[in-house]
């Protein structure tokens, strides 16, 4: 029978980050059974220690070893909850694989998490960051995260409003160190409503041949986008976007608009501000496909940074903070990194 959970001393994380770079953490936990976590994690070995939980490792970066002792989930339980007739809520463990749970709901009928198809990662850290993809966050189908939360030594429940979602952000991101992330709840449908007004999502069905898409349909259009459009981490290690689209206030925006009128902006988290596309802003400081060594920015895509084979995570650091100051300089625009930095401060 597998053991509930193993320890590993000086355990390699170079298998274990989609960067692909090397790094060794002091003690990691392997969780194969997510029951056990509640005792785990209020035990004294770990209750009072700094902890890394690591998902699919697909939005850090390890500029450093990790100084303190790394979880890795891999419980992978999927269960139906409750089902009305329309609304359904289903119940994944954090170690669940993202890109294979969408599938799954996917394949039941049911709607909602069809834009956010082929992200890397796990259903833990989808809350985390608030990922979102194709005019669609995933705090949209969320229901309720169950956490340990390490303050208060127990188990709790937060429903969505008690989640501070906001743009790749949330309560999860900014207490980093409080609250273990053990399973989601997402309220999906069996009708679908997917949103299509993304540039390109609509144009990528209608060369599929398709007027009136199913939400399979529409995850099949976004597969085909990303795949084009994003390089896979699998092929070249990369963490997604390495910086936010920095939100700016609306007079500043106004500024930027004038002096660069193809600067592509959108609504902010308020109509009081503007999200700038970071991928332009880079892009036109003539970072795309640049390469210092193995560290490098994509081909594909301005605001991906791809490791060519044997680059360090600091080696990653420094080109993101020399991209962020040429960009700086240029527009006076500050960039900050999406994923979490571990081992160095930005
Ligand atoms: N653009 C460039 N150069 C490039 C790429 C894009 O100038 O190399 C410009 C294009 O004009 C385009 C605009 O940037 O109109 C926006 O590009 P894109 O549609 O690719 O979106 P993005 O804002 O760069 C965000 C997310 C992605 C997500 C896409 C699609 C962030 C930080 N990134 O990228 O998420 O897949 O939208 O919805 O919000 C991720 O978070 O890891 C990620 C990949």
């Amino acid at each position: 029978m597998q053991r509930a959970y193993e320890v590993l001393e000086k355990a390699p994380l170079r298998k274990r980050n989609t960067f692909g770079v090397s790094a060794t953490a002091p003690l990691l936990y392997e969780v194969a059974d997510s029951a056990v976590l509640p005792e785990l994690l209020a035990s004294t070995a770990l209750r009072t220690q700094p902890l890394l939980v690591l998902g699919g490792g697909s939005n850090l970066l390890f500029a450093g070893d990790p100084d303190s002792v790394v979880l890795s989930l891999n419980s992978r339980r999927i269960n139906l909850v409750a089902d009305d007739g329309d609304r359904v809520v289903v119940r994944a463990d954090a170690g669940v694989e993202w890109h294979a749970f969408v599938l799954h709901t996917l394949a039941q009928g049911l709607c909602g998490l069809e834009n956010l198809a082929l992200i890397p990662g796990t259903v833990g850290a989808a809350p985390i960051q608030n990922i979102g993809a194709y005019g669609v966050e995933v705090c949209d189908s969320i229901h309720a995260v169950d956490v340990f939360d390490r303050e208060q030594g127990s188990m709790r429940r937060l429903h969505r409003d008690d989640c501070a979602f906001a743009y790749r952000d949330s309560l999860f991101k900014r207490v980093p160190d409080r609250y273990v992330v053990i399973s989601v709840e997402f309220a999906l449908s069996h009708t679908p409503a997917s949103r299509l007004d993304y540039a390109g999502l609509g144009d990528e069905l209608a060369a599929m041949g398709i007027a009136v898409p199913s939400a399979q349909q529409v995850a099949d259009a976004v597969v085909n986008i990303r795949r084009r459009k994003l390089p896979d981490p699998a092929v070249i290690g990369n963490a997604g976007s390495f910086f936010k689209n920095p939100i700016v206030p609306q007079a500043i925006a106004d500024v930027l608009q004038a002096a660069h009128p193809a600067l592509p902006m959108f609504r902010g988290d308020s109509n009081a501000t503007r999200k700038l596309s970071a991928a332009w802003l880079i892009d036109s400081c003539g970072w795309k496909g640049h390469r210092d060594g193995d560290a490098g920015v994509s081909d594909r895509h301005a605001l991906v940074l791809v490791n060519h084979g044997g680059a360090s995570g600091a080696q990653l650091l420094e080109l993101a903070r020399r991209i962020a100051a040429s960009v700086h300089a240029r527009f006076d625009v500050a960039l900050e990194p999406e994923p979490r930095v571990i081992g160095a401060t930005w």
